[in-house]
């Protein structure tokens, strides 16, 4: 069974941005790319770094600790085939930013 959990407003995130959001016991980065949303695991699979301080591009978040670049879409990482860290989908609905755990 999957539940889909309210974690922001759309109007909280501006697009170019991220944040880290906790939801239940996770922590998730929250992406704006113009303005379509993606949520990524927050912890790095390398090192455990903070993905949602990281720099975004239209595709990809690169970590702010070793630069290991992953992919928005499917958190698979760039620079390293095979690692990959969890993607959560995203649903929104008017203003509210939805996942589904
Ligand atoms: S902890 Fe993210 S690249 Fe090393």
């Amino acid at each position: 069974l999957s539940d889909l959990v309210p974690i922001a407003k759309v109007d909280e995130l501006a697009a170019g941005e991220g944040k880290v959001i906790q939801v239940r016991n996770l922590e998730v980065a929250l992406f704006n790319v113009a303005g379509a949303f993606y949520a990524l695991e927050n912890t790095c699979c390398h090192r455990g770094g903070p993905l949602g301080d990281g720099t975004l591009k239209s595709n990809s978040v690169t970590c702010p600790w070793h630069m290991w670049e992953f992919e928005l879409a499917t958190g698979a990482c760039v620079n390293s085939p095979g690692d990959r860290v969890r993607t959560y989908d995203v649903v929104v609905d008017g203003n509210t930013v939805m996942i589904r755990l």
